[in-house]
């Protein structure tokens, strides 16, 4: 069995935990009543580390249109290879949809965004009431499918490493065994 390449590890774990970082900071920020100097920085914090997945997520994407991930395990059910396959996209389709959605909800309140202080980003669309609603429901909706979604995909990650023990997870974490253990020792 073979791994994923270094740069699809890395870019990996690195928006998987920018990911985590964003959704938790997202619920605190939200939850801070009234307009406090906190606040604000949370929310600014929010916008520069949702555009950096939108950034890493682009890059994935490219990667993995020209590199395939290796192979799936012979004895790997059909149906399994199908689930992970429309996960896997499911998931791509988010990386994108979530931090564009409040990309744009942020133009529609009318506050253009400024990556990190310093990179002020295209402003798409004016200000605009009706799109803001629209835009905060969908931020929010398309947030708690992505949630689902990864408990999902980490739920069948630790069934591969404790259940069926057949190295998918080294596939992805460096440091594990590759080979197969076998479930039942002599
Ligand atoms: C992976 C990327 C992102 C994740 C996981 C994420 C997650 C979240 C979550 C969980 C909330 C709280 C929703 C609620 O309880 O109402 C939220 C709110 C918000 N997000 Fe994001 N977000 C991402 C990217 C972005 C980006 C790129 C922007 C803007 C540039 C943005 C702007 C906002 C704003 C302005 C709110 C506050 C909504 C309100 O006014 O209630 N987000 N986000």
């Amino acid at each position: 069995m073979h791994r994923y390449t270094t740069t699809a590890i890395v870019l990996h774990w690195l928006i998987a935990l920018l990911i985590v970082g964003t959704f938790t900071l997202g619920l605190v920020m939200t939850d801070i009543p009234g307009i406090t100097p906190t606040k604000l920085k949370y929310f600014n914090w929010h916008k520069w580390a949702g555009v950096t997945v939108l950034l890493l997520a682009a890059l994935r994407l490219l990667w993995r249109l020209f590199r395939h991930p290796p192979a799936y395990a012979d004895e790997m059910p059909a149906w399994q290879r199908g689930a992970s396959h429309g996960l896997h996209w499911l998931l791509y389709i988010l990386m994108f949809a979530v931090p564009l959605s409040g990309y744009f909800y942020s133009l529609a309140t009318g506050y253009p965004i400024v990556w990190f202080g310093v990179v002020e980003l295209p402003v798409l669309i004016g200000p605009n009431p009706e799109l803001k609603a629209v835009l905060k429901d969908a931020h929010y909706w398309l947030n708690m499918l992505l949630a689902a979604l990864v408990a999902l995909h980490v739920a069948a990650a630790l069934k591969h490493l404790f259940v069926d023990r057949d190295g998918v997870m080294a596939r992805m974490l460096p440091g594990l065994r590759l080979d197969s253990t076998p479930k039942e020792f002599p």
